[in-house]
């Protein structure tokens, strides 16, 4: 997957949405930079961080060639090897803190809605922070994946994974179970999303 130097083929912005607290800043540095952090501050404002990531032979198929149609005529072969910057883009969960949603929600191909598993409000939520995506994102295609974070803590768990593939089944979300902490899941929750794309 890894990629150095600034070469992509294809840029994707891709937006993180959830109540505050649910680890939204901390999946994405663990996914763009490997790290975590126990005590991390709220997002003020916008932040955003990138990863170029070389798409897998397996997901060629399935996301270039509808990207591209050039591919589908000349088969999988030529796009082997392409690239994709994923930029993701992180808000405050609190309303106070939030920049102007409809900038933030701008052409955006992909959403991560994430939830705490421990927080059962923060699941509730999801329903309101999909339908501020559905009202704000310009592509109704908009690939949303549903993840439920800090599966580390299972202990405290309080939302059952069962319930969230349900409400995700039912509103058409890709749906993944994450860590942050441990990073369970975090590169796939990301990958998936972004294979889904188009
Ligand atoms: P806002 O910026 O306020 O919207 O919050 P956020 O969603 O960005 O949450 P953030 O990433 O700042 O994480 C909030 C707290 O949860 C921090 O103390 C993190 O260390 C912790 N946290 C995040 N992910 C995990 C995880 O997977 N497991 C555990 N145990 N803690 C986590
Ligand atoms: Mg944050």
């Amino acid at each position: 997957w890894e990629q150095s130097g600034d070469d992509y083929d294809y840029l994707f912005k891709v937006v993180l949405i959830g109540d505050s607290g649910v680890g939204k800043s901390q999946l994405l540095s663990r996914f763009t930079r490997n790290t975590f952090s126990l005590d991390s501050k709220s997002t003020i404002g916008v932040e955003f961080a990138t990863r170029t990531i070389q798409v897998p032979f397996f997901l060629c198929s399935a996301l270039l060639c509808l990207v591209d149609p050039q591919n589908l005529l000349s088969g999988t072969r030529q796009v082997e090897g392409k690239t994709i910057k994923a930029q993701i883009w992180d808000t405050a969960g609190q309303e106070r803190y939030r920049a102007i949603t409809s900038a933030y929600y701008r052409g955006a191909v992909g959403a991560l809605l994430v939830y705490d598993v421990t927080k059962a409000a923060t699941f509730q939520n999801a329903r309101r922070w999909l339908k501020e995506l559905r009202d704000h994102a310009d592509d109704a295609h908009t690939v949303v994946m549903l993840v439920g974070n800090k599966t580390d803590l299972a202990h405290l768990r309080a939302v059952a994974r069962g319930d969230a593939a349900v409400f995700a089944e039912r509103e058409g979300l890709a749906f993944v179970e994450t860590s942050a902490l441990d990073a369970t899941n975090v590169d796939t929750a990301f990958q998936t999303a972004l294979a889904e794309m188009y």
